[in-house]
């Protein structure tokens, strides 16, 4: 059968849009998130917003000139002003009107923003399908973003496909058992060989977490080296087939730090975001060249990739062409505990 390119629509999810650091209060930001522009702010007392670029009066765009006063988010237009509910709180000459926000549904994990979008969802985003799990409990020290001309269901395969991680990457990575999927969470058992001066080969069992399309977390603590590791990968779609991606690092040391973070725990964090970053540079010319393929021809070994894009498929709303009703070549769908079969799961 001749093979199609199958471009993937748009998923649903949690896609992270910043920092909370870099949004203080008084502050307002745009930002892209498929094909659309949100505004994000935060008002003077710390609370996040997100909402639709456009005002409800006459459609002015709130990141052109609009600003936050007090709790307020203020068009440039003409002045009316917006509470944190959304409803209009005042104009320059006291006339409201009973226009209100389009407010996005919001989540602020481990000093991270998250925007729930989903496609067809309208300006507010439609309503979220489940929830983010709770947080590490750590903010990031080091973090990095960019974009990559990609997609984040392949920016997220990625990290089921070991054999690339062993050629592109030249890491020792392999699999230790099935992942496990439940809902929109896929955990990943991995383990990386790797030296490290005067410590010789050190093995690392870290199991790594995909939450739906947008977030890979990885939290390892690495007791030969006295010290946790949680690592964020966040791919977010900007545009059809362009994605950002965030890195966010944080390391710890043995010691609990007293006060300010510790000036070991912020170097050894930029060190394996530096890592991380090679990783995707490395990864970044490929995923910009490659087509999707929604019928690889996957070999022995690889039962991973096939199971991940099965579980992927909760993330959209339509199948993609050729990619929801046709079996993937090389899973054979013996059930995995958690996993929802697909429509064309072999018995
Ligand atoms: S368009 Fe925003 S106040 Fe008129
Ligand atoms: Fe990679």
């Amino acid at each position: 059968m001749e093979e199609r390119s199958a471009p993937l629509p748009y998923p649903g999810g949690w896609f992270c849009v910043g920092r909370v650091r870099d949004l203080p209060p008084g502050r307002l930001r745009t930002v892209r998130l498929m094909g659309e522009d949100v505004v994000l702010y935060r008002t003077g007392r710390g609370a996040v917003r997100a909402v639709g670029p456009h005002c409800p009066h006459l459609g002015a765009h709130f990141g052109a000139g609009g600003t936050v006063r007090g709790e307020d988010l203020v068009c440039p237009f003409h002045g009316f002003a917006f509470g944190p509910d959304g409803s209009c709180t005042g104009s320059p000459d006291g006339v409201r009107f009973r226009g209100s926000l389009a407010r996005r549904h919001l989540c602020e994990r481990d000093g991270m923003l998250f925007v729930w979008c989903a496609p067809g969802g309208g300006p507010e985003g439609g309503p979220p399908g489940w929830e983010l799990p709770p947080p590490v409990g750590v903010r990031p020290l080091a973090w990095w973003s960019g974009e990559v001309v990609s997609h984040p269901q392949e920016v997220m395969e990625n990290s089921v496909d070991f054999r690339h991680v062993r050629v592109l990457h030249g890491l020792d990575t392999r699999e230790t058992a099935p992942p496990e999927a439940a809902g929109p969470l896929f955990t990943i058992h991995q383990r990386t060989t790797t030296r490290f001066p005067g410590l010789g080969a050190v093995s690392l069992e870290q199991p790594v977490t995909l939450v739906g399309l947008g977030m890979m977390r990885l939290v390892a603590e690495l007791p030969q080296l006295g010290s946790g590791l949680r690592v964020w990968v966040l791919p977010t779609p900007v545009a059809p087939w362009r994605t950002g991606v965030r890195v966010a690092v944080t390391a710890t040391a043995p010691l609990p730090g007293i006060g300010e973070v510790r000036a070991v725990d912020r170097a050894a964090s930029w060190a394996a975001l530096r890592a991380t970053v090679r990783i995707i540079e490395q990864d970044r010319p490929v995923l910009a060249h490659k087509r999707y393929l929604a019928q690889p021809r996957l070999v022995p070994g690889e039962r991973s990739i096939g199971l991940f894009r099965r579980w992927a498929r909760q993330f959209y709303p339509e199948p993609a062409p050729g990619f929801h009703a046709e079996p993937v070549p090389g899973l054979r769908s013996e059930p995995q505990a958690g996993l929802r079969p697909g429509p064309d799961a072999a018995g």
